[in-house]
């Protein structure tokens, strides 16, 4: 059945809490014991794909951590189901250091896929998602400030957006903001084909590639403006989309079809909020895993400078 108007948020499964704290040891241990060069779980970097060392810790995990590989499991299953988010409100080691807990994640990464290296400099799989007191770059990632983060795809300025991505809630924000919001990509285009306008929209921007600008942390010189160029809606990802972003770069890189290409995009963004799900608070120790190929998610400004998520993405 179709929901109706406002009842998007049953695209969202919640699951319920687990408890993965017996895992804990065996968690630090068995990545310790992989990548004995780090000390500070903060800074491990992917496991090696190639030389088969990610395999080798995989097949490790398995054994010796098997409640997060059960829950690995069953939210893999999920978005390979095309499920748009699965939230879990507690993964039960919120009162453990936070060192330890950063093990915790780093496996469970590990066993949903391939993650991936946040920035070329320091490749650490774990991103601390909070305000950065510091900013002063030109153009900020959305994880670095507090203001409203409108609907997008994670990383759209990357030449291959990830799969999935999942954000862990270290502490959730005091203030009442900071709250969490999704739009389903196949819901999207279902809304925009009804109209000759929504569809001609999909058209145009499955065949136009649009102007991506590279944020300053993520560019290879942070004084000179980079971008990358792809279509809004392609085999994968389904849809890449961030609004503002596309729209600077409309302006900064003006083609023939621009003036099209704009109003094309706004009829995205519009049908992306008819179809929006209604805020929702992630509390401190859950997660969120997000389709990345289909949903596009997005959250609220928040004044508290102590909210802290972790980010990890994953390729398959
Ligand atoms: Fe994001």
């Amino acid at each position: 059945m179709i929901p109706a108007q406002g009842d998007f948020d049953r695209d969202i499964i919640v699951l319920d809490d687990v408890d993965l704290s017996a895992d804990i040891p065996a968690a630090t241990a068995t990545t310790r014991e992989f990548a004995p060069e780090f000390a500070d779980s903060a800074d491990l970097t992917p496991m090696d794909n190639v030389s088969g060392l990610a395999g080798l810790y995989r097949a490790r995990l398995r054994e010796t951590t098997p409640r997060i590989f059960a829950l690995a499991e069953v939210v893999s299953r999920r978005l390979a189901n095309r499920d748009m988010a699965v939230i879990v409100p507690s993964l039960g080691v919120a009162h453990y250091a936070l060192g330890e807990q950063r093990f915790v994640l780093f496996a469970l990464s590990h066993l949903l896929g391939s993650p991936t290296a946040t920035e070329p400099r320091t490749r650490r799989v774990l991103w601390d998602v909070k305000p950065r007191r510091d900013l002063n770059v030109a153009f900020a990632t959305y994880s670095e400030h507090a203001n409203e983060a409108e609907l997008h795809t994670d990383n759209t300025f990357s030449a291959h957006p990830e799969a999935s991505f999942f954000l862990y809630v270290v502490q959730e924000a005091q203030c009442g903001g900071g709250l969490s919001y999704f739009s389903n990509g196949m819901r999207i285009r279902d809304h925009l084909a009804r109209t000759a306008s929504g569809r001609a929209a999909i058209d145009l921007l499955g065949r136009t590639p649009v102007s991506f600008r590279v944020p300053s942390t993520l560019s290879q010189n942070p004084a000179v403006p980079e971008y990358i160029s792809a279509t809004i809606f392609a085999e994968r990802p389904e849809i890449r989309f961030r609004q503002d972003v596309i729209l600077s770069g409309l302006k900064a890189r003006p083609g023939p079809d621009s003036a099209d290409v704009e109003v094309a995009v706004n009829r995205v963004a519009d049908a992306a909020q008819s179809v929006r799900t209604s805020e929702l608070k992630l509390p401190t120790g859950g997660i969120a895993f997000v389709d990345n190929h289909n949903a596009l998610h997005g959250r609220s400004g928040f004044e508290d400078k102590g909210r802290h998520l972790i980010r990890v993405r994953m390729s398959p």
